[in-house]
């Protein structure tokens, strides 16, 4: 069965493979699981024995005059209740146990699958999308796991046992109120689909309504500066008017479903008192058989209700798992491969771009036979126009993507066959504006060696000329950054990315204009911080300015996804018609 889930259009998997899937993410969970069903079966089963009690006291008590039969079967009944309370406190925790553990298992599940997925899938989707999987998703999931699960599992074993007891207690009583009870389901079914479009439509209409209540407020000035008052009020009636509409669609749908269960629930009791009652005349049923009957049958309609508002939640569940399972099974291009090995020590960082073409959409080519070699040690700045492919070929040389033809290569090794781990030992890209981690600014420079000591560290710090910059700030080391950095300049950031860089100690350093965002109070820091930081390193420092490409060993000017000239700053300032317009443009710039 293929059906479409409560968000839209989309097709997602049958609910039992869904299911089985889902089993997979937390197997730790199965006897948690098994246990938590098995006592909700157990007090389900317990709590219908209640009519059984008051069959015995009226056939058994009542009807021979006996009032101790009555008392034991009070005392049995409240004895059962007792159990059946203690039985129904540990299912509802149980079930909640296993829900909410179950959420956490798939929340690290899927976050620890975005930690792995490569840029090519970050560059597909957007991150909205992927922040709504984590929380709008994972949300209808807690709460099938808080509220739902533990009615679906409950209402459903009721409603069971309840059929069961009724073809047990009385099978041709059983089979009228079944006719009933199958009108119900078709009523239910029907008010379902109606209750749900009607649901989605004021889903969307609140939509509405808040989007344009926004838009009127935060453009109110604009809105009296034209006097737009009347056109504007105009829109927002019609928008509310068919909020309203929606809501009433709901109303209707609600007004003659509940009534009409009411009105079936009573049908029901009335055919089996009827029939009933005749049986008892005739002296083929027991008055306590009867009231027996009547009692389980008072227990049936609630639950089939309960179920069918339960569905909704079951529903948006499910679509949620499927989508949080497109995640899960997206698959890594650029994983480790097969075989993949360390770079032999000492790295010597000797990077090599040979004839690299690449695409990031198929069928259009963003770089074409790309070679540079930067031997160890050496410092090549790269430069060309916005768009000419310069942050893809610092991407490449980090392996964030794969060359779609060619090889790039650390001291003759394919970054492809390099494990990831020595690869990042190995290599380091410093990009425009870095990101910031909240806790200390202690654990941002130690990220990439969690146990470099505080000596390590201000020793790096003075090597780069910031140490009296760390002293300045009001906790030292223990400063907290706040979310991305949010109390650091840009400059600020951008000396504590080089000084982790540092810290790392990789033996190539990538920089994609990472210093072309500074404050003019850190460009100097920056500066040196920067001079220390690429001294005896490889560097591929993509250049925007002057200074830059005079300081780099060779210069590479890349247009259009090609070089079209290379050599030293002074060479190119001869040879090259573009590379002087360029460097005019920068002299421009600083003047
Ligand atoms: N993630 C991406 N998906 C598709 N195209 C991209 C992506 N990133 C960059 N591009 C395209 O590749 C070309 C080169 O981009 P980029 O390497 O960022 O240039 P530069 O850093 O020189 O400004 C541009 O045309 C850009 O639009
Ligand atoms: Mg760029």
């Amino acid at each position: 069965m293929k059906y479409m889930s409560a968000a839209g259009n989309r097709r997602i998997e049958k609910p039992g493979t869904l299911i089985l899937r889902a089993a997979r993410i937390a197997p730790r969970l199965k006897w948690p699981f098994i246990g938590a069903v098995g006592i909700a079966i157990l007090a389900t089963f317990i709590r219908l024995l209640g009519p059984l009690f008051v069959r015995g006291g009226i056939d058994d008590g009542i009807s021979q005059g006996d009032k101790n039969v009555i008392l034991v079967a009070a005392a049995l009944w409240t004895g059962a209740l007792l159990i059946q309370y203690v039985l129904n406190a540990a299912s509802q925790w149980s079930i909640a146990y296993v829900g909410e553990q179950y959420l956490v298992s798939l929340r690290s599940t899927v976050f620890q699958r975005l930690l792995h997925l490569d840029m090519g899938f970050y560059s597909r989707s957007k991150s909205g999308v992927l922040v709504s999987r984590m929380t709008s998703d994972i949300e209808s999931l807690q709460e099938f796991a808080s509220d739902g699960a533990v009615m679906a599992l409950s209402n459903f074993l009721t409603v069971l046992g309840v059929a069961v007891a009724l073809v047990l207690v009385d099978w041709q009583m059983a089979v009228a109120v079944f006719a009933v009870v199958a009108v119900l389901l078709v009523v239910s079914v029907v008010f379902q689909r109606q209750a749900r479009r009607a649901y989605d439509l004021v889903r969307e209409r609140i939509g509405s309504v808040l989007a344009t209540l926004q838009e009127g407020i935060t453009g109110v000035r604009v809105v009296q500066a034209f006097t737009q008052e009347g056109p504007q009020a105009s829109t927002f009636g019609r928008v509310n008017e068919r909020h309203y509409e929606a809501n009433m669609q709901v109303a209707r749908a609600i007004a003659w479903y509940f009534p009409l269960v009411s009105f079936l629930r009573v049908v029901a009791l009335a055919a089996a008192l009827g029939i009933g009652s005749m049986r008892v005349i005739d002296g083929t049923l027991s008055v306590g058989t009867l009231v027996a009957f009547l009692l389980y049958l008072d227990w049936f309609f609630q639950p089939i209700i309960n179920l069918s508002q339960v569905y909704n939640l079951l529903q948006s569940a499910l679509a949620a798992l499927a989508k949080l399972f497109t995640l899960v099974d997206e698959p890594v291009i650029i994983g480790e491969r097969e075989g993949a090995y360390d770079l032999p020590t000492p790295v010597e960082g000797a990077i090599d771009l040979d004839h690299v073409g690449f695409s990031y959409i198929d069928g259009v080519p963003v770089l074409d036979d790309i070679n540079i070699s930067a031997g160890s040690g050496e410092r090549i700045a790269i430069v060309g126009e916005t768009g000419s492919g310069k942050s893809t070929i610092a991407k490449l040389i980090v392996r964030f993507y794969d060359p779609s033809s060619g090889a790039v290569r650390i001291d003759g090794h394919d970054l492809a066959d390099v494990t990831a781990r020595s690869r990042a030992e190995s290599l380091s890209l410093i990009p425009q504006d870095s990101f910031l981690f909240s806790g200390s600014l202690r654990d941002n420079l130690v990220y990439a060696d969690p146990d470099a000591s505080d000596d390590e560290v201000w020793s790096v710090l003075e090597t780069m000329g910031i140490d009296e910059w760390v002293r300045s700030l009001p906790d030292g080391l223990d400063t907290e950054v706040r979310e991305r950095g949010g109390r650091f300049s840009a400059g600020e950031r951008q000396l504590v990315a080089l000084a982790r860089a540092f810290l790392a100690d990789p033996a190539v350093i990538v920089l994609d204009e990472a210093t072309s965002n500074l404050d003019p109070e850190t460009e100097v820091a920056v500066e040196s911080a920067l001079r220390a930081l690429l001294a005896d390193r490889t560097s591929i420092v993509i250049a925007h300015r002057l200074r830059s490409a005079e300081r780099a060993d060779r210069v590479v000017m890349i247009a259009d996804g090609k070089i079209i000239a290379k050599g030293t700053h002074e060479e190119l300032s001869v040879s090259s018609p573009q590379y002087k317009e360029l460097v005019d443009v920068w002299k421009v710039g600083l003047a």
